[in-house]
């Protein structure tokens, strides 16, 4: 089932090394994705969700966001304006990406990109939005958050899945994730119950992916799914406490690092001063 997967055409430099870097959500902080950019350099930049496309500035802001040399790629979160998502977004081609910006693509769900380091990698968008009762709707909430089935249903069985890049996780991964002692605060409420990791727990048990990644929680976990064989890891946001990017690359100094899953990646937090 090649076809269905995007290979892309990679301005790759033979002379030089790939960097692709996998981060947690960066809720339209373009200051801060600036600083990223600028100290690490990667090729590839991968964003698991709420990366920041909203209404309020007409989505003219990614002007600002400097990557002349990273192609961005990320999947949609729960907070997106999945309204204009969906209107940009044509079903007849199931290996279309969208440009958004220079060299920055929404991934809509079920979508496969041949990437370095990590394979065929599925990117699945879509969560429950705990902090919807502060949320306008068609504003800055959309039903169509919510990860159903539908999406996916289409991905044929015999597709090989390496990775997986989502915003929220499968229930499988879930039980880490949750702080009691921060319940008070909208954003860090229960997130489990969401439907959409139903839709995402048949993603990992259909595909067994070797790696999987994703945002949503705002903090930083990993482990591993022993029956599919899946390595996790779960992402701060950009701006946050926890650990919020993966590195992957073959430059000499992260080829001692192995986890997590079977590729070499150091796992770092951006650190603003
Ligand atoms: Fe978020």
């Amino acid at each position: 089932m090649a076809t269905l997967v995007l290979k892309i055409d990679w301005d790759y430099n033979p002379r030089r090394f790939m960097k692709l870097v996998i981060m947690g959500d960066t809720h339209g902080e373009w200051g801060l994705l600036n600083t990223f950019l600028n100290k690490k350099k990667p090729d590839i930049l991968i964003v698991c969700g709420d990366f920041g496309h909203w209404p309020g500035n007409k989505f003219t802001s990614y002007k600002k966001i400097k990557n002349p040399n990273t192609k961005i790629y990320w999947c949609d979160g729960n907070h997106e304006n999945h309204h204009d998502l969906l209107e940009r977004l044509n079903r007849g081609d199931p290996r279309r990406i969208l440009a958004v910006g220079d060299n920055i693509y929404h991934v809509p769900r079920g979508r496969i990109l041949d990437l370095p380091f990590l394979g065929n990698t599925m990117f699945i968008g879509g969560a429950f939005s705990v902090d919807k009762e502060w949320r306008t709707p068609g504003l800055d909430w959309f039903p169509e958050e919510i990860l159903r089935e539908v999406d996916i249903d289409w991905i044929p069985a015999n597709v090989t899945v390496d990775t997986v890049v989502s915003h929220t996780s499968p229930t499988e991964f879930c039980p880490h994730m949750y702080n009691e002692k921060l319940q008070h605060l909208p954003w860090h409420r229960d997130k489990s119950g969401d439907p959409s990791q139903e839709v995402l727990s048949k993603v990992l048990w259909k595909y067994k992916p070797k790696n999987w990644f994703y945002g949503h929680y705002h903090t930083f976990d990993s482990g591993k799914h022993g029956p599919t064989d899946t390595h996790w890891q779960a992402l701060g946001h950009i701006g946050g406490r926890y650990q919020n990017f993966v590195t992957f690359s073959d430059e000499p100094q992260h080829r001692k690092e192995s986890q997590p899953g079977h590729v070499n990646c150091q796992v770092g937090k951006l650190s603003i001063s």
